[in-house]
């Protein structure tokens, strides 16, 4: 039995991911590969009640970054690693390029210690691929703006915070460039979905 996949998929608020986790997951079934669909902050019973509080309640810097952290330990040993041992496919909305760009490009935290955290959390265990939706900051927005009645501590910040997420996320992107791949968000959603087949196959 060989193992699973692991596919995540990032972006700044609004800049269209959530539109397109339904279409991957059916191409990927329709492939014939059993799929997970999971979230982070999220994915297990305590990772969604960590998720509550990292959305909406104030907090340390560092005491949000340890909690997406111990949330994502947790959604690896209880969902993540035992999917992909049992030979299924996990499709994750966000991981750990989200803490890369939120809180050390969005809110400065030092990358030294996300890398830290991150090998601890994850012993060298990366996605096999990356979907990072790419789109102006400006654009995001507005179409945050558009589908969002009660944003979140995240979707509040500022366009310089939105900024900063973006140029972590790019500048992953081009450091990681085989897992990353840049999806240009401003593209139809046909057109989307032509280059993501292309990469899904490809896997
Ligand atoms: P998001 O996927 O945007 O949820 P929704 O589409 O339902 O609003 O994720 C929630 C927020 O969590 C998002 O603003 C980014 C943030 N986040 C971090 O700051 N660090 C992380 O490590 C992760 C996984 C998410």
């Amino acid at each position: 039995m060989s193992r699973g996949k692991f596919i995540t998929l990032e972006g700044v608020d609004g800049a269209g991911k959530s539109s397109h986790v339904e279409w991957i997951a059916a191409r990927l079934r329709a492939l014939g590969h059993t799929l997970i669909v999971t979230r982070e902050p999220g994915g297990t019973p305590l990772g969604e009640s960590l998720r509550e509080l990292l959305l909406r309640e104030p907090m340390h810097l560092e005491t949000e970054t340890l909690l997406m952290f111990a949330a994502r330990r947790e959604h690896l040993a209880k969902l993540i690693l035992p999917a992909l041992e049992r030979g299924d496919w996990v499709l994750s909305d966000r991981f750990t390029d989200a803490s890369f760009a939120y809180q050390g490009g969005g809110r400065g935290l030092g990358e030294q210690r996300i890398s830290d955290l991150e090998n601890w959390v994850q012993q060298g265990l990366q996605p096999d691929l990356t979907l990072f939706f790419d789109l102006p900051v400006e654009v995001a927005r507005q179409r945050l703006a558009a589908s969002t009645a009660s944003p979140d501590r995240f979707e509040q910040e500022d366009l310089a915070f939105f900024n900063r997420v973006r140029k972590v996320y790019q500048e992953r992107a081009l450091a990681y460039a085989t897992r990353i791949k840049v999806i240009d968000s401003s593209k139809s959603i046909e057109e989307i979905r032509v280059i993501l087949e292309r990469y899904i196959l490809t896997i």
